[in-house]
């Protein structure tokens, strides 16, 4: 008996191990640790200055739960991505912590977030704890990538106030899950050329010369837990007159 038990757990030993290696490679439920900061007063919700561009949409984004990222940003294609940031004294902070989206660049000694004044404090158990967190102006924290929700949003097309004939601008707002945009075309409907689009900064995709006509949007979306790459082709077109500052809804959310 006690050496079918023994027997038993050497054919499941390779097994446990070999589990437990899979669950550190993928660790996409992981938390990194690290500290934040937050904004200074004049920023007590979103921002309206913030590198990734999204001007007075960056403001109201998300309810002000909006953070600046250092190596996070990575080059503007961190525009727009969630994470859950938890602060980590028990004293004070809640287990959930609160959920931000990307909108700036910065970085203030070692943190990876600068919150919004509004987010620092939501990691506190309640309001009196998100005081005292934020009269310690650095906290310790851990973070990981979720997927950001949008309900009754669709994926929306906003032209930049730059664009004209000769060179066309937009960001693309409201994208959910955790894939990032990593290229853009756009696409003449009539005769399908279609013009691969520069991230020019932040969340602004660029093209000089534009094609004409209805333009027909394709979204390359990478990365996320399955790793996979999917071009996403909305149904609804920028139409033929659009024009600078306006929005545009694009039919489809991921
Ligand atoms: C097709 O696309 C090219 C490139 O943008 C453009 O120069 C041309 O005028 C288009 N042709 C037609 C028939 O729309
Ligand atoms: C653009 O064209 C559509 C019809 O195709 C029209 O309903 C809309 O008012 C036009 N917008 C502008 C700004 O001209
Ligand atoms: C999103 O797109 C769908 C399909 O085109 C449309 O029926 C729906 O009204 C849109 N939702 C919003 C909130 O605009």
């Amino acid at each position: 008996m006690a050496l079918s038990a023994h027997k038993l757990l050497l054919l499941l030993l390779p097994l446990l191990l070999c589990q437990s290696k899979a669950k550190g490679n993928t660790c996409s439920d992981c938390f990194t640790q690290s500290s934040a900061a937050y904004y200074p007063n004049s920023d007590k919700e979103g921002t309206e200055t913030g590198a990734c561009e999204y001007g007075t949409f960056g403001a109201t984004l998300n309810g002000g739960d909006v953070s600046a990222a250092s190596n996070l940003y990575r080059n503007g294609v961190g525009c727009g991505a969630c994470y859950q940031v938890r602060c980590t004294d028990a004293k004070y902070c809640s287990t959930d912590g609160v959920t931000i989206v990307i909108t700036d660049l910065g970085a203030s000694g070692n943190t990876d977030f600068i919150l919004s004044q509004h987010a620092f404090a939501r990691m506190g158990q309640n309001a009196d704890a998100g005081a005292s967190l934020v009269s310690l102006g650095v906290v310790g924290i851990e973070y990981r990538r979720v997927s950001c929700s949008y309900p009754n949003k669709n994926i929306t097309f906003k032209i930049d106030q730059s664009s004209n004939l000769y060179y066309f601008a937009f960001q693309i707002w409201y994208q959910q899950g955790n894939k990032d945009i990593t290229a853009v075309q756009l696409c003449e409907t009539d005769n399908l050329t279609c013009k691969l689009l520069e991230r020019s900064h932040g969340a602004v995709w660029a093209v000089a010369s534009p094609p004409r006509g209805p333009l027909s949007v394709r979204m390359l979306l990478s990365g996320g837990v399955d790793g996979d790459e999917t071009w996403v082709v909305p149904p609804n077109n920028i139409p033929q007159n659009w024009t600078a500052g306006d929005i545009y809804d694009s039919g489809i959310q991921v």
